[in-house]
């Protein structure tokens, strides 16, 4: 008989519009690496620390507000959540991520307050867990390894 072996506890990496472009936009503030590149080093740490990884990004809203309520659904670990600019106008968003039992890390490439004015306000921050911004691409890793830590 073939032992079953428990299933790897689930991170979703979600990631909002024009996150698709890292890499080649605004360079300046986001850095060189593309999300390819980050999502190759979730998954080498995800390894590492004994979780899997499951990684997208959409440029739309309603993608994301499906894919929080399948992190609830499926009984994920966390999600990081780096909603791009729907952080500072999705009431959608904010309320999916009051609808799950999941904790949600808010995860920024660049430091928002230290932005435009506009960027100031996040709807993600008020119903997550935590937020790890500024960091540049290490910020999802630092937020990885936050999310491993919830693990009891
Ligand atoms: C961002 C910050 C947002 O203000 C911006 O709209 C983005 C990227 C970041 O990772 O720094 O798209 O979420």
């Amino acid at each position: 008989m073939t032992e079953q072996l428990p299933e790897l506890p689930l991170v979703m990496v979600l990631n909002g519009p024009n996150l698709n472009l890292l890499g080649s936009r605004e360079p300046h503030i986001y850095g060189h690496d593309t999300l390819d590149d980050i999502a190759e080093r979730l998954e080498a740490q995800a390894t590492g620390l004994g979780l899997a990884v499951d990684i997208r990004q959409s440029n739309h809203e309603g993608h994301i507000v499906d894919w929080l309520q399948e992190a609830g659904a499926r009984g994920a670990l966390a999600v990081l959540l780096n909603a791009g600019a729907l952080t500072h106008t999705s009431i959608a968003i904010h309320d999916a991520i009051k609808a799950i039992s999941v904790p949600v890390i808010e995860v920024h490439l660049s430091n928002p307050h230290t932005r435009e004015e506009f960027r100031h306000t996040s709807f993600v921050a008020r119903a997550a867990k935590g937020t790890i911004s500024g960091f540049g691409a290490a910020s999802y890793t630092l937020a990885l390894d936050a999310a491993g830590a919830l693990r009891q």
